[in-house]
């Protein structure tokens, strides 16, 4: 008889992208997805570590799942992903209810580890330090119908001095372009629109391989295959973003007009400190010829306030950066000292009404900067790729533009999966209305 697995996943789309290969994996096992807790014979966190929030979130969690355990003590309940490789075997001494840790590296192990857990009844625990991305299984369940991710290079050998990544993901380790394509191919044959190539820093594809593709030219690999329309990336670095790439983005025509290009700081000093390799001059050249490169497109970005020692005239630097790029939407982030990071054990650390006064400040001048360009939409056609019924309201479909923003709009046919044609009609803060426009008219 089938067993029922709950997968909890924190964190970025590395996440999100594991957790399908890990529901995949134990589908082959005879477990099925369930979303009721209560129900499941197995529970796994897929944890994130980036920031201390994100972890206390797993730990609380595992409270909860402490009592479920309690009434039913069958419940198998493992934690892997990015807290697990780190923490290693003292998640055992934090949350004794645990049967199972394993590494991001460790998930092809899977079969091998719950028959363990199964059998021992004991704790089961699994951190890889390396492994081959060339030979990872592939994958058999994902999330939509519509769009998927892809791994291309796992790993970051960046050590920007606030980030715990290279610490959770390892080394940085490009899988082969023959692999990489034939799980796109797979995808276009299943009826997939849209792949999302995923890497901490896609722009070092390919560096660590011999065989001699970078990023562009990847990308101008994946253009080639037919059934898929439209392609993605992320994240892109803003040291390592090349004008080959700019090039590529422009003259591909399924590559979509849309960047998120993390700028973490205003401030040349606050830069040099995280260790980022580029000052704001270099940023906003590089954001320049892009624009200038290609029209219309969206530029995203991620920030951190309250870095150590960021003072009263860093954050301004901050700020102005924001007024000069006018990004499309950024994510901000109030830092937060990681384990074994060299930005942990510097002095002057910012107090946090300080962090969040700065949020705060960002926030609202960000949400003015996205509402005009939203609004300044207007008016105009966008092609979008149907994703489905709209979260908000399940009579309206939902659909993204190709500089990746959402519009809500009535259709009177299901065109779930389909490309079409929006005109906008109104631009609001995390949305965009549209109506159909019958295609060929
Ligand atoms: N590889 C990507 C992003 C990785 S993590 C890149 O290099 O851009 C996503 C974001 O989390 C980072 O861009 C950064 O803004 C934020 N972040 C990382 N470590 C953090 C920390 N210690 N405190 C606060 N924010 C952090
Ligand atoms: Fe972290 Fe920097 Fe690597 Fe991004 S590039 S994952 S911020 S170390
Ligand atoms: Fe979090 Fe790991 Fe991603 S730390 S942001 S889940 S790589």
């Amino acid at each position: 008889m089938g067993r029922n697995l709950a997968v909890l996943t924190y964190g970025c789309q590395m996440n999100k992208y594991d957790s399908e290969r890990i529901v995949g994996i134990l589908e082959g096992l005879d477990f099925q997805l369930t979303e009721d807790l209560t129900l499941a014979d197995m529970i796994l966190l897929n944890t994130c570590s980036i920031r201390e929030k994100a972890e206390q979130k797993v730990f609380s969690q595992l409270g909860r799942l402490k009592r479920l355990k309690e009434g039913n003590p069958d419940l198998i309940i493992g934690v892997c992903g990015c807290i697990a490789q780190i923490e290693g075997d003292s998640i055992f001494q934090r949350a004794p209810q645990v049967d199972l840790v394993f590494g991001t590296l460790n998930i092809d192990r899977l079969p091998y580890m719950v028959r363990e857990v199964e059998k021992k009844r004991g704790r089961v625990l699994e951190i890889a330090e390396d492994c081959n991305p060339d030979i990872q299984s592939p994958l058999t369940f994902r999330e939509s119908r519509i769009r998927a991710w892809v791994s291309i290079i796992q790993g970051c050998n960046n050590y920007c001095t606030y980030c715990v990544v290279p610490y959770t993901r390892g080394r940085e380790r490009s899988r082969s372009s023959s692999v990489i394509l034939d799980e796109i191919r797979g995808l276009a044959e299943q009826g997939y629109k849209e792949v999302t190539l995923l890497g901490q820093n896609v722009n070092s594809y390919g560096k660590d391989r011999s065989d001699d593709i970078d990023f562009s030219e990847l990308l101008s690999m994946v253009e080639e295959i037919d059934g898929i329309e439209r392609i993605r990336f992320v994240t892109s670095h803003p040291k390592d973003i090349s004008v080959k790439l700019m090039y590529a983005m422009r003259d591909l025509s399924k590559v979509c007009e849309h960047l998120h290009l993390p700028v973490q700081s205003g401030s040349d000093r606050i830069l040099d400190m995280m260790g980022r390799g580029y000052t704001s001059e270099e940023y906003l050249s590089k954001v320049d010829r892009l624009k200038s490169l290609i029209s219309g497109i969206a530029i995203s970005t991620d920030i951190i306030v309250g870095f150590p020692g960021e003072s009263d005239d860093d954050f301004k630097k901050t700020e102005e950066i924001l007024r000069k790029v006018e990004y499309d939407s950024i994510f901000l982030f109030k830092y937060s000292p990681r384990p074994e990071t060299l930005a942990a054990s510097l002095s002057n650390h910012v107090p946090t009404d300080i962090k969040e006064e700065r949020f705060d400040r960002l926030l609202m001048i960000q949400k003015e900067i996205t509402l005009k360009k939203n609004r300044d939409m207007e008016g105009g056609i966008e092609e979008v790729l149907v994703e489905g019924p709209s979260k908000k309201d399940r009579k309206k479909l939902t659909a993204r533009t190709r500089s990746n923003k959402i519009v809500n709009f009535s259709s009177n046919r299901d065109i779930k999966g389909e490309m079409a044609d929006l005109k906008i009609v109104r631009g609001g803060l995390y949305s965009l209305d549209g109506e159909v426009i019958e295609r060929g008219c």
